[in-house]
């Protein structure tokens, strides 16, 4: 049987530098486990968009569809800020989403108990939190119609159109719920019923899918904003949060805070399962390229690490590998190792991104 395929896709800033230390990574996996990718590397966002004229050319895009898995590094810089929407890198990102049919995104916000002090938050408030936001990501506002900016009288007006089907919540909670069985089997599910007919169809089916089908889970409803405020106040009181596109931007982001840096955290997004029973995969960090430090080094490979040990888990169902690998990563942090994003206010001398993959790999072969 041939290797399981990744699609690598390191993008821009930051994203190859961090790339870098997953490809040691998955050598090491290679070498001391026996478990064997095919790699094949292309271009998303400003990279595709100077080689090709557009963030994502339709030969990567069929290479994506037919990956195994896709792995993405970050989209974006400002030397690509000032070109016109349609071909911004940030479009090349949206597509793979959308034409994957990625409707379902796990953002983990786990706190390393090393990093419990790193937090803007006091430590007992997110020291052991491990909470999973599931976003909704390929509709509502990102890509309802009619968008636009339009002409109306003598003024310009910018449309964006938030847009959800019963099937498209359904499909959604029913992941939220799924993935709760396996973790604190509680759901929390934020929109904003109290002003969006959307967020009203929102709470109506995920209520209707857990009284159908979920009634061992314990379910709960909140406002985003509500939410928002709960999030920074106790967020130990969460499981699974389930939400949709654009709140589940913002609060993933949030919650990324509470684990100290925006440099650790994960993502996974899934389609539904193929002929092969693996769903359609592409896994990231959830920063983005960082293009003040991009070049420098600097960066923090760990979140996009961790989205390799989500894919290990996720799509190639080897659970006890990824919990290895992030093991592997809870060793290097209790060790003291830490980037610059990791610095504390006292400073302290910070490792460079290939110093931090090499520790990683250094705390993989002590697990052997
Ligand atoms: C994210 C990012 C993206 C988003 C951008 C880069 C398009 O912020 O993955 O959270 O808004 O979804
Ligand atoms: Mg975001």
């Amino acid at each position: 049987m041939s290797n399981p395929s990744l699609l690598i896709l390191a993008g821009d800033g930051i994203g190859p530098e961090v790339m870098a230390e997953v490809k040691k990574i998955i050598g090491w996996y290679g070498d001391k486990r026996g478990v064997h990718f095919d790699v094949s590397e292309d271009l998303v966002g400003g990279c595709a968009y100077d080689a090709h004229g557009t963030p994502l050319t339709d030969e990567t895009m069929a290479k994506a569809q037919a990956a195994d898995a896709v792995l993405l590094g970050a989209v974006g810089g400002p030397k690509y800020d000032k070109l016109d929407f349609s071909v911004k890198p940030e479009r090349g990102l949206l597509r793979l989403r959308k034409e994957m049919d990625l409707f379902s995104n796990l953002r983990p916000a786990q706190c390393f108990d090393a990093l419990a002090d790193f937090s803007s938050l006091k430590r007992d408030i997110v020291a052991g939190l491990d909470i999973m936001i599931v976003r909704e990501l390929t509709s509502g506002v990102y890509f309802g119609e009619p968008r636009g900016i339009f002409v109306e009288g003598n003024e310009r007006v910018g449309i964006n159109t938030q847009r959800y089907t019963e099937s498209e919540i359904a499909r959604v909670a029913r992941s939220a719920f799924e993935l709760a069985r396996k973790r604190s089997n509680k759901v929390c599910s934020m929109e904003k019923a109290n002003v969006m007919e959307s967020g009203i169809l929102w709470r109506d089916v995920v209520q209707e899918i857990h009284d159908k089908e979920y009634t061992d889970v314990e379910l709960s409803h909140m406002y985003a904003d509500a939410g928002a405020m709960q999030l920074c106040r106790w967020p130990k009181q969460f499981d699974v949060i389930v939400t949709d596109n654009l709140f589940g931007d913002l609060l993933s982001d949030m919650a990324a805070m509470l684990t100290g840096s925006l440099g650790m955290l994960p993502s996974a997004s899934l389609g539904l399962p193929q002929a092969n029973g693996r769903p359609k995969a592409l896994y990231e960090p959830v920063h983005g390229s960082a293009p003040d430090i991009a070049g420098q080094g600097k960066a923090n490979p760990i979140a996009c690490i961790l989205s390799f040990a989500m894919a290990l888990r996720y799509s190639f169902d080897m659970g006890a590998e990824a919990d290895r690998l992030e093991g592997a990563v809870n060793d290097v942090l209790a060790s003291g190792a830490r980037t610059a994003d990791l610095m504390g206010p006292d400073g302290g001398t910070p490792i460079s991104t290939s110093q931090m993959g090499d520790a990683v790999i250094a705390a993989l072969n002590a697990t052997l």
